[in-house]
């Protein structure tokens, strides 16, 4: 049976082909130290899991969710008081705050609301991947935008070609950056809002790692630029549970922005799923409402681990950037290796070291280049990643 144009359309999906390799060397009885995906790994927060076991239970939960039954209702309010606790930005929780079985889900649906065929999606290239697979899929034109060391990880909207932005009708950035850690000021979303306006394209930002942030930087939510919030400046903002509280298996999250987008991307979804499980979205109102000392530790533990892998990495010749938000590193090739791509860099890690990491061209074109480690295991774990490190680093390249 021949798969659909669109499935066809879409690029290697590699973190398949790595857990393909790490399941391979796994059976082989090879220990295997696991950065590849941004999978978190710590358990979610305890009375997170409470709320959502004394949820569960209850048989009013097991029906159909409803955006009008009461829970929904609050979880639009808890998630309108968290905005505006983090970013002071008043959101109106009915017209302006729309629940997702996780951003990716809506990202992904996004784009099927708007784009017919001969419209553009332009996302930075390397990108958290469904931000252009959800173009593709969609049935829109993906544009990349190549971003790098060289333009500080920034697209520069200024210097779009005329004729692509004509045709653009979405465009999506995201910052803290999966996969590069780069970070933005709120100049950066001013800037983006002033482009934007008058256009006809949605201005999308995925602020999935707005929480895991450190030394004192904090990171802005495009709905703070001036002019954000007119009605003739498209602005969307994805957020999610996963990373901030850990509940990455939960599938919950958030759009918020403009009232018309968010109705359009309401009615697609409607035509596709029935919303989240009334316990999930108690646990998710706990989470964001409730005490949040576990996300200050969550980072504290984070920073400890990048603290310690970082310097490990520069301590054997590898010369990579000390992110100051999300648990990624994004890391050159070492020049003795630069001959191989950065798939062929990953293999060499699963094969030679038990260390999977992800292939930079897994986010984009742009991708090439860079292997990216994601710092989801314990500090001990890591430390014997950089001990296996150091003896690959001295194979012959
Ligand atoms: C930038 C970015 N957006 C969205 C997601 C997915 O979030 P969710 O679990 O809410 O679908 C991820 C997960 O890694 C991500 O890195």
């Amino acid at each position: 049976m021949q798969e659909a144009n669109r499935l066809k359309r879409l690029p290697q999906y590699l973190f398949t082909i790595m857990d393909n390799l790490k399941q391979e060397a796994a059976a082989k009885g090879k220990d295997v130290i696991d950065l590849g995906m941004g999978n978190p790994d710590l358990p979610s927060p305890p009375n997170v899991v409470e709320a959502l076991v004394k949820a569960a239970v209850k048989p009013e939960n097991h029906r159909y969710p409803k955006p009008t039954d009461d829970v929904s209702k609050r979880f639009r309010r808890a998630i309108a008081q968290w905005y505006d606790q983090r970013f002071g930005v008043k959101l109106d929780p009915d017209t302006e705050v729309l629940p997702l079985i996780g951003s990716k889900e809506g990202i992904s649906h996004l784009a099927l609301a708007f784009l017919n065929n001969d419209d553009i999606g332009m996302v930075t290239s390397p990108t958290y991947p469904v931000h252009a697979n959800g173009i593709i899929m969609a049935g829109g034109i993906l544009y990349n935008i190549p971003i790098g060391p060289e333009n500080n990880f920034r697209p520069d909207f200024q210097t779009l070609p005329k004729e692509v932005v004509r045709m653009a009708k979405l465009l999506i950035v995201s910052y803290p950056h999966n996969p590069t850690a780069a970070c933005v000021d709120l100049d950066f979303y001013n800037e983006l809002v002033a482009w934007g306006k008058g256009k006809d394209t949605i201005l999308c930002s995925d602020l999935a790692y707005s929480d895991i942030v450190f030394d004192g930087y904090k990171a802005p939510s495009l709905l703070q630029a001036k002019g954000a919030r007119d009605r003739d400046a498209y602005c969307v903002e994805f957020h999610t549970c996963s990373k901030s509280y850990n509940m990455a298996g939960w599938r919950i999250g958030w759009a918020v922005g403009h009232p018309e987008i968010l109705r359009s991307l309401a009615k697609a979804k409607s035509y596709i799923d029935f919303g989240i499980f009334p316990a999930v979205q108690e646990a998710a109102i706990e989470a964001l409402i409730g005490p949040q000392d576990y996300v200050h530790n969550l980072v504290q533990i984070y920073k400890r681990r990048r603290d310690m892998f970082v310097p490990g990495l520069h301590a054997l010749g590898w010369n990579v950037p000390t992110p100051k938000a999300t648990f990624y590193i994004w890391a050159h090739i070492p020049q003795k290796f630069s001959g191989l791509t950065s798939l062929d860099f990953s293999k060499l890690l699963v094969n030679e070291a038990g260390i999977v990491t992800a292939p930079g061209t897994g986010f984009g074109e742009y991708g090439e280049g860079f292997v990216r480690f994601a710092l989801v295991e314990p500090e001990e774990r890591l430390k014997v990643a950089l001990e296996r490190l150091k003896k690959v680093l001295a194979l012959k390249g």
